[in-house]
């Protein structure tokens, strides 16, 4: 096991030094794909919320202190999940955010993410401006109309084409993070328990994915939301009140996530049974992160209760601030600051998104095989 972990890890070594610069002008072959289009926040917002008036920013130093574009708006030192996904799938740019996307790029699809986005449209309104699902999928919707166009208003061959694409769907954390459990700003866990909220979330995203599919989506990634109970803000929240000094994370926000978690697995069956050549799968994130977090060492990080850059205890009560100096070792950190991954993480759960052959990982096939189906 200890062997098959080394080199897995040596395998993502490789992935790194292949992330520089030099993959964009290597290889010719065609992506897997003709088409990524990413939903979600802000894991794998890449800029879109760069110009809107929000706390949920991120184009700022030392955002990107690794990344050859520098701080573009991604909320990590270098790559998020889907860029390491795009490039695993064969493209040789990345997916563009639709903010700034030209009419162009549209054919390889977009990237609709906002940081503090959630499937409720009230959700991370704490922190400023941002574009829920609902204008998310409003965003899709005009970019399907352009792609009819590209094909001269032929809408059967427009759906033909975005059929074969890919769809990313990456929400629900801030739902619980910027909603549920931030009583002081929102009524819902004082209206609804877990599992109503649940029932309430899977609902309202089960008719977005609905209208997704009716414009000709087929191949979706519903990603699970991960360990949140265990990021460092919750662990330096958790620090002041801990019953049990053996477990730092909050267990009552990770319980409720996975209610939440289960019903998406339940909700990628039925859409599988019930709409004509519907392509789901449902990545487990949280059992990913559980993963990671418990093998940390094996997988190269000593450092996975503190951000890489913050202020306060775990460096996470309060994020990464502009100029800000970070950690030295970014690929030693599991969390680049309070909420989110460094790119090394990004990393390991972009290939076991990719390549994972269990299933309680990846369900019921990894996004390689998404890709070929
Ligand atoms: C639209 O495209 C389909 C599939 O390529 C083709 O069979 C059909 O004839 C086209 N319709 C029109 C009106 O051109
Ligand atoms: C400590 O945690 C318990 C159980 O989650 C909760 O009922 C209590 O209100 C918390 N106390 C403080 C001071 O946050
Ligand atoms: C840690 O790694 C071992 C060996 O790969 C695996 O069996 C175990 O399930 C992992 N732990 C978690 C919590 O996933």
């Amino acid at each position: 096991m200890k062997t098959m972990l080394a080199q897995f890890i040596l395998a993502l070594n490789l992935l790194q030094a292949i992330t520089s610069r030099a993959w964009f002008l290597s290889g010719q072959a065609q992506p897997q794909v003709p088409c990524l289009f990413i939903f979600g926040d802000s894991l794998v917002d890449n800029g879109n919320n760069n110009n809107i008036l929000t706390l949920a920013r991120a184009n700022y130093r030392p955002y990107g202190i690794d990344f050859t574009e520098g701080s573009s708006g991604r909320f990590t030192n270098g790559l998020t999940t889907v860029d390491v996904l795009a490039q695993l799938l064969g493209f040789r740019s990345f997916i563009p955010p639709y903010a700034a996307a030209q009419r162009s790029d549209i054919s390889k699809g977009l990237n609709f993410a906002s940081g503090a986005a959630g499937i409720r449209d009230e959700t991370g309104n704490n922190l400023g401006d941002h574009y829920p699902l609902a204008q998310q999928v409003n965003h899709f919707r005009d970019t399907a109309t352009m792609m009819t166009r590209m094909f001269r208003g032929n809408t059967t061959r427009a759906t033909e084409y975005l059929g074969k694409c890919i769809y990313y769907m990456g929400l629900g954390s801030n739902d619980y993070l910027n909603n549920y459990f931030m009583p002081t700003m929102y009524s819902t866990s004082r209206e609804y328990s877990p599992s109503t909220y649940s029932a309430l979330l899977l609902q309202d995203y089960s008719r977005q994915l609905s209208e997704m599919y009716d414009l000709g989506a087929r191949k979706m990634v519903i990603v699970g939301v991960g360990q949140i109970g265990c990021i460092p803000y919750e662990l330096a929240r958790n620090n002041n009140n801990r019953s049990n000094k053996k477990d730092p994370c909050n267990e009552e926000i990770n319980k409720a996530v996975s209610i939440f978690n289960t019903g998406l697995l339940r909700m990628v069956n039925r859409f599988n049974a019930q709409l004509p050549n519907a392509k789901f799968i449902y990545l487990n994130t949280f059992e990913s992160s559980k993963d990671v977090a418990s093998n940390a060492t094996a997988y190269g990080f000593n450092v996975v209760d503190k951000g890489c850059c913050g202020v306060g205890r775990n460096n996470g009560q309060i994020t990464c601030l502009p100029f800000q100096t970070p950690c030295e070792d970014r690929s030693r950190y599991l969390f680049w600051d309070a909420f989110h991954p460094t790119e090394v993480a990004n990393v390991i759960y972009a290939r076991k998104a990719y390549d994972s052959s269990s299933t309680s990982e990846v369900y019921p096939m990894n996004i390689r095989r998404l890709a070929m189906a």
